[in-house]
């Protein structure tokens, strides 16, 4: 039998819990042993519940026991998660974690602890919730070289953009329900102005070239700018906004970002919407493969989990190979990212003509919205398409395109 501790019962951890006592037997068939929570770390009491008898404050208590071979870290953050884990890993523990700020930040540096223990640091549930991901990536696309990699990778803001589009649903109220629900971070900053999603790509890319991507370096705009007005003008040429996470290979650097991008209704993560996730990866050899399925909430990000739980008691004394160095991944600079871009303007006397001598040929939009005009310029890069922009007066608000 196995047993293991669980840090942080809070919505992932509880569902942990909740999973390995649901499909205890199934479980244990498929690990080749019983697998048993012998202790809980939170700071709460949760008096009546099922891991009452189980509850720990204290660290130490895990780090100690030597019966402990496998961690669940489901706390977040950086502080204490990194100091708990690092010292679980040292201590030979194997650790399965959701928390992507930790996996973005210290992957390398952990994962290179568990390779010289033998042990494993896992963390399916870091990137697209419950959709697996990084075991696809780590070991059925080996044969590939990756070229790009675009996601919807964070579930609160697709919610949200998905209640705006259909509900005509204001924006803090929808976020308040994705609270509720469960998907939103701690700090829900991280989920609307794009950082979340931004760790996920980064985690992907560096899995994807096996190189560390700092995601310090990848450009990041949320969603937070968009409008019932960008919907409707994306309504008129059957598209529609999706905040995409985004890395391509372009002459050996790695182009990242992470933005709202309008796509048309041909594109392939176009019906991904609500809290699924979707991930489109294009390989050299295969072509294009999609992942989809929930990205965020209790049950599905804890399947994920437990999944690894699984992994780590299947390969006790072994490390499962995973490719990712220190060693800096080249990016190439944003100023060179090539898209037609969406933009809205102020009315006034000659703004089309103004906007065609320094954007280019325009393809316009009508949405019949009073006091402004809208156009997707020629591909230009995003230098070109800033320079342009300062030099004209009045405009609203610009997306990218992926058409
Ligand atoms: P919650 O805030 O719901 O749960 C975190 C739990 O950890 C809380 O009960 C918290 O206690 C406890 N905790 C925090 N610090 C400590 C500590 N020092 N010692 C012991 N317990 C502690 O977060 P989630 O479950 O939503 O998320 C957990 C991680 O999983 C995050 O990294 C998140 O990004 C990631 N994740 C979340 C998903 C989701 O859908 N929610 C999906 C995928 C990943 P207290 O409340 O008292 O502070
Ligand atoms: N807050 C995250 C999201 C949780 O909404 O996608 C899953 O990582």
């Amino acid at each position: 039998m196995s047993k293991i501790a669980v840090m942080g019962y809070g919505t992932v951890g509880s569902g942990v819990v909740e999973v390995l006592l649901t499909n205890q037997a199934s479980i244990a068939k498929r690990a080749g042993e019983a697998v048993d929570i012998k202790y809980v770390l939170d700071l709460r009491d949760f008096p009546g519940s099922v891991i009452e008898d189980r509850l720990i404050k204290d660290f130490d208590i895990i780090k100690n026991d030597p019966e402990i071979d496998i961690v669940v870290e489901t706390m977040g953050g950086i502080n204490p998660a990194y100091q708990f884990v690092k010292a679980c890993l040292c201590e030979g523990k194997s650790v399965c974690t959701s928390n992507k700020e930790l996996v973005a930040k210290y992957g390398p540096e952990l994962l290179a602890i568990a390779r010289k223990n033998n042990i494993n640091f896992l963390f399916e549930a870091s990137v697209g919730g419950g959709i697996p991901i990084i075991r696809p990536l780590n070991q059925s696309l080996t044969a590939d070289e990756i070229e790009e990699i675009t996601g919807i990778l964070n579930g609160t803001t697709n919610y949200i953009l998905t209640k705006m589009r259909d509900e005509g649903s204001d924006f803090s109220d929808v976020l308040h329900k994705a609270q509720e629900l469960g998907y939103a971070e701690r700090n829900p900053e991280a989920d609307i102005e794009g950082y979340d999603a931004c760790r996920k790509i980064a985690i992907l890319t560096s899995l994807a070239y096996g190189q560390q991507v700092d995601f310090e370096d990848i450009y990041t705009e949320g969603i937070t700018k968009i409008t019932a007005e960008d919907f409707k003008y994306a309504a008129k040429i059957n598209a529609t906004v999706k905040l995409f996470g985004t890395s391509k290979m372009v002459n050996g650097k790695v182009l990242a970002m992470v933005a709202p991008v309008m796509i048309k209704s041909t594109h392939p993560l176009y019906s991904v919407d609500d809290v699924f996730n979707g991930i489109y990866v294009r390989g050299n050899m295969l072509g294009e493969v999609m992942f989809y399925g929930k990205g965020a909430g209790k049950l599905p990000t804890a399947s994920a989990v437990v999944a690894d739980v699984v992994d780590a008691v299947k390969h006790k004394g072994k490390s499962i190979m995973t490719i990712w160095s220190e060693e800096k991944q080249e990016i190439l600079p944003f100023d060179e990212a090539e898209h037609r871009f969406f933009v809205r303007i102020k009315d006034s006397e000659g703004i089309i003509e103004k906007a065609e001598a320094v954007f280019g040929k325009l393809e316009m939009i009508d949405a019949g919205i009073e006091g402004e005009h809208a156009f997707i310029t020629e591909i230009m890069t995003e230098k070109e398409y800033r320079e342009a922009a300062g030099r004209i007066q009045g405009i609203i608000s610009m997306i990218r395109t992926d058409f």
